[in-house]
């Protein structure tokens, strides 16, 4: 199914039917499929997979806890332990039913298991569709970091429903749409101007939703196809994950934070670093903040990093793989559409940019 390296994805009815072509064209027996889920998306995914593929209910499923905590080693050997009881072979496939922990995760397993089986990515958040899903990185974290094992590895294709979406919370759609503002933030000023206009998510209908999403892959997956193994331009899809991840890994025993939360507190720190020192000019970084401000609204508690807080969060920061010569390099903005990579950061610039976020609300 993967068109000379080139990646696939599909939407909606198409999506099934290649789905259902493929199930019964290239694989030996149904028995041998696997579909990963959490116990969420067991509940609520399941049954939508189940009535568009009714034969699938002879697969086997998968199923793990749901949350992040769960990506880590000891789930991907659980689940080859599984597979091996339940006699998968190198035909076997993988279906991954869920966000983009199950993504993840499943997407991983396929590339060790008997050194690396076929799998399929079937995204149920809006994260997982526009990001996680999309560009071949699998893998999971080790202890408190992020994404440290890992490869590159690419899916059969990707299917696309969004009806997944009517069970996802929405601070969960929030989360996802995060990464869809980085899309634009990074490469496509176009498509930021159709983002920064919507005003409330619940008011977003479906039409608009699979062509928002599907520009969002599109600029992904262009940028993906030019650097695949990230050694220049992919960097810039990093544009606020740098101090975003850290605190990620910051909130992760403690009090939670969505992925894509983290990542719109990393873009404002970020945007205010590239105003800085990378050519953003004060009137793109106040639209920034303003649509950010406006779209992820603020708390009255006001989140006040102290100073012992933000220097855990710059040795988390230290420890990221992103960093060479020992240094910790940025994906910097130089102007909405466009985003320099390899920049490197002072430690001062740094801890000055949290309190920019030192008023933004948590949504939790
Ligand atoms: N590989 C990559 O390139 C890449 C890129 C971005 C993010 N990621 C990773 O993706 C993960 C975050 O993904 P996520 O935000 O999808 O998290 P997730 O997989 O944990 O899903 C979020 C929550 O939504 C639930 N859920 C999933 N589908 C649902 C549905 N249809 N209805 C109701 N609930 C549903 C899940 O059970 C979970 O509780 C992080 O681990 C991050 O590192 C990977
Ligand atoms: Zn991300």
């Amino acid at each position: 199914m993967k068109n000379n390296g080139e990646f696939m994805y599909f939407f909606n009815e198409k999506a099934y039917k290649i789905l259902k072509n493929y199930l019964l064209n290239k694989v030996e027996d149904i028995k041998n499929t696997f579909i990963l889920v959490d116990d969420v998306t067991y509940k609520y995914c399941i049954p939508i997979l189940f009535s568009r593929i009714n034969f699938l209910k002879e697969s086997n499923i998968i199923k793990i806890k749901s949350g992040e905590k769960e990506k880590n080693i000891h789930t991907c050997i659980h689940i080859c332990k599984y597979l091996d009881k339940f006699k998968a072979t190198r035909k076997s496939l993988i279906i991954n039913l869920g966000g983009g922990v199950i993504t993840d995760i499943g997407g991983f397993v396929a590339s060790i298991f008997k050194r690396g089986i076929c799998f399929i990515n079937i995204p149920t958040t809006l994260l997982g569709m526009v990001d996680a899903s999309i560009g071949y990185k699998t893998g999971v974290n080790l202890d408190y970091i992020k994404n440290e094992i890992g490869s590159f590895y690419i899916p059969e294709f990707l299917i696309i429903d969004i009806n997944f979406l009517k069970t996802l919370p929405k601070k969960e759609i929030l989360s996802g749409m995060a990464e869809m503002l980085k899309h634009g933030l990074i490469a496509d000023i176009n498509f930021w101007n159709k983002m920064n206009k919507i005003k409330n998510v619940t008011e977003i209908d479906i039409n608009q939703w699979n062509n928002l999403i599907h520009q969002s892959i599109f600029i992904k997956q262009k940028i993906v196809d030019q650097d695949p193994k990230e050694k220049g331009l992919r960097k810039i899809l990093n544009f606020g994950h740098t101090i975003g991840h850290a605190l990620e890994s910051y909130f992760m025993d403690k009090k939670k934070i969505l992925h894509g939360i983290a990542v719109i507190m990393g873009i404002i720190c970020e945007s205010w670093i590239s105003y800085k020192i990378n050519g953003l000019s004060m009137d793109d970084y106040k639209e920034i903040k303003s649509t950010l401000f406006a779209l992820y609204p603020m708390q009255k508690k006001i989140y006040n990093f102290s100073d012992l807080e933000v220097n855990k969060i710059l040795m988390i920061m230290d420890h990221d793989k992103k960093n060479e010569k020992n240094k910790i390099q940025f994906s910097l903005l130089k102007k909405i559409g466009k985003c320099s990579y390899n920049c490197v950061v002072p430690y001062f610039l740094i801890k000055e940019s949290f309190f920019e976020i030192k008023h933004f609300f948590l949504i939790h």
